[in-house]
Formats: structure tokens, C-alpha cells, sequence
């Protein structure tokens, strides 16, 4: 969540077409949800609390994939992403409080099925790239129904932190991960596939479930 980008040495970004696809696919479920016939007061607070846990364990979540990296360019980069990443699900959670609500003790089904998949992704890095690439690039294609969202809804800046931090941050982030995979990629295209699939699919499941538990 710092304001530090990470240092690159080429800045390539050549985006990897079959991971950016699975990125929009994701975002394509999430946008009928910002949108005019989208959340309403209620399923926003719900939103937040489902995003609070399912941000709650991203630096273990991270520390994890990062624990695979083989060279000291991944190493950093991981260690970048948790320092980046680790404080987000407090915001939802402070978010939720100026809203009256609290995060619930449960954890959403949706959201164990997340954390089940991201540590069974296997031992290489590089179905953790493809997740992250595709995770990191749902915000670009959303900008607009995110800030339609918060008129929408009436919400003060406190009260919409996560989503906020989210549509600005993973726009750099975006960019970062594609850089790297602009040079990791080719080494194990059907991994980094793999893993942003698995993502996709989370992403997509969190709301083919919503409002339910
Ligand atoms: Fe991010």
C-alpha cells in the first residue's frame, strides 16, 4: 500500500493476450455488480465483508508464492507485493464500520474455496504469475463503474477505502506484473495459464455465490 513502485529494469510490458482475456473475463463478472442494477447499501456491505476475508491472509498468501521464487528478480517482487498487499483487508473492515457493519466471524465458502486454491497451485512459480497477472488487471476495466458505484451509493471517502486503494493501486500493479511476465512467461506458458484460470475462476465464483454464505 505504499506509494514505492517497484524497480524495474526493462519496463517491457508486453501484455500476454490469453492471461489479459482471462483478466476481462473476470472483471466482466464483477461489473453488473458496480452498475446501476448492482449492489444496493446492504449487498455492498456484504461486498466488503466477503472482501475483507478475502483479503485477510494476502501477505501469508503472497509469502507463500513468493517462497517458490527461484531468482532474486521474483524474490523482490514478491516481497514488493506483500509489502503492497498485506494491509488492504483492514480497510474493508474500517470501510464496513463507517457503514454501521462488522465483519462477520465466518468466512465465506467462496472465500475458503479462494485460499484452497491459491496453496494448491503447486510448486512452481509460475502458476502464481498467471494468477497475479490476472488478479492485478480486473481494476483496468472497471474505473468508471467503480466511481459510478460510490455516486451511486452516496459514499463518503471513508467508506469505500478498499474499493478506492483497489482501481488506483492495480493500475501500477497491473502494469508490474506484466512487465515480469513479459520475461517469465515463456518459460512455462501452460503453468501461468493454469494459475490464471484458477484465479479467474475464484474471482468469477465469489460472485456466482454472492449473498449467499
Ligand atoms: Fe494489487
Amino acid at each position: 500500500m505504499s506509494a514505492s513502485s517497484l524497480p524495474s529494469s526493462s519496463q517491457e510490458r508486453t501484455p500476454i493476450l490469453e492471461l489479459e482475456v482471462l483478466a476481462e473475463k473476470a472483471a466482466n463478472a464483477f461489473r453488473p455488480f458496480l452498475g446501476p442494477e448492482g449492489f444496493d447499501l446492504a449487498q455492498y456491505q456484504q461486498f466488503l465483508n466477503t472482501m475483507y476475508h478475502y483479503t485477510a491472509r494476502s501477505g501469508e498468501m503472497i509469502q507463500h508464492a513468493g517462497s517458490k521464487a527461484h531468482d532474486e528478480e521474483l524474490k523482490q517482487f514478491f516481497k514488493y507485493m506483500c509489502n503492497e498487499e498485506q494491509g488492504h483487508y483492514l480497510l474493508a473492515k474500517e470501510d464496513l464500520k463507517e457503514l454501521g457493519g462488522e465483519v462477520s466471524e465466518a468466512i465465506p465458502q467462496s472465500v475458503q474455496d479462494f485460499h484452497h486454491t491459491w496453496f494448491s497451485l503447486g510448486d512452481t512459480i509460475y502458476a502464481y504469475l498467471g494468477a497475479i497477472y490476472v488478479f492485478e488487471n480486473i481494476a483496468k476495466h472497471v474505473q468508471k463503474e467503480g466511481k459510478d458505484l460510490f455516486a451511486r451509493l452516496n459514499l463518503n471517502k471513508k467508506q469505500r477505502r478498499w474499493v478506492a486503494v483497489h482501481l488506483e493501486a492495480d493500475l501500477v500493479h497491473g502494469d508490474e506484473i506484466i512487465d515480469l511476465c513479459s520475461r517469465y512467461f515463456d518459460n512455462n506458458p501452460s503453468a501461468c495459464l493454469e494459475g490464471g484460470r484458477a484465479m479467474c475462476d475464484c474471482w468469477i465464483n465469489v460472485f456466482t455465490h454472492f449473498g449467499r454464505a
